[in-house]
């Protein structure tokens, strides 16, 4: 049984009137989950949609509160972190991380990133010590699956791929993923939105049975 963190960045519904706007990567990861779902694998279930509700964007007081020791913490400045404190504790409370996302401008949505930077924050999910030399950051959290879901209009992001030189998301997200205590990563990427021919059915039947196929794999 796992406690999963579910987080969905696409600033579209998964169910709209007009069904052609329906987030695709949202649907992606509602089957995922639902798969997981099917054979009682959740303890406990956390969704955020930071794609419809988005986090805060940190600020200047922000930074001067998250290097302020917490002893020494104004009512205010604790205020400030609140959000950030409720985002981290479902990280460090998840043992399985679902993020589903668009790829906006060849990397994540803003509210996604918006997400991440509420969360990587020094003596919470990360440590920092010059003693490390050139590495003096430390992730602190350690143990967590992650599965990575993409949409994308193009196509070729892939290692090797066309556009792998305009990639940008998943590489991101595998950098950040130590930052929440990633040990593995499965991926999961439907392309071609854009084209919706037949190599965009194709590739979302794909993406629908690698879905199911991991999420067999967590009773393996
Ligand atoms: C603002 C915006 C920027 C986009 N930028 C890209 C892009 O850089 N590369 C790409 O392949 N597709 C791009 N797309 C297409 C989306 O990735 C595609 O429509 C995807 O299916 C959206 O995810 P969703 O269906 O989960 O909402 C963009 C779409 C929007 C709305």
């Amino acid at each position: 049984m796992t406690t999963l963190l579910h987080i969905d960045a696409s600033v579209r519904a998964a169910k709209n009137d007009n069904s052609s706007h329906d987030s695709i990567s949202k649907n992606i990861a509602k089957h995922f989950i639902s798969c997981l779902q099917n054979t009682n694998a959740i303890a406990e279930y956390i969704y955020r949609d930071v794609g419809i509700h988005p986090p805060s964007f940190i600020t200047q007081a922000w930074i001067g509160a998250v290097f302020t020791p917490a002893n020494k913490q104004t009512i205010e400045q604790q205020a400030l972190l609140a959000e950030s404190d409720e985002l981290i504790n479902e990280v460090a409370k998840a043992d399985t991380i679902v993020i589903s996302t668009p790829m906006y401008n060849y990397g994540m949505p803003a509210q996604l990133k918006a997400w991440f930077d509420q969360i990587v924050r020094i003596n919470k999910t990360f440590d920092f010590d010059l003693g490390r030399g050139d590495f003096p950051l430390k992730p602190l959290l350690n143990g967590k699956r992650l599965v990575i879901i993409t949409s994308t209009g193009e196509f070729g992001f892939e290692q090797g791929g066309i556009r792998e030189h305009m990639s940008h998301l998943v590489p991101h997200l595998r950098t950040m993923s130590l930052y929440l205590g990633v040990e593995k990563i499965d991926e999961i990427a439907s392309e071609y939105q854009e084209f919706n021919d037949e190599r965009h059915q194709r590739s979302l039947t794909n993406a629908y049975a690698k879905a199911e196929q991991i999420a067999l794999s967590f009773y393996k």
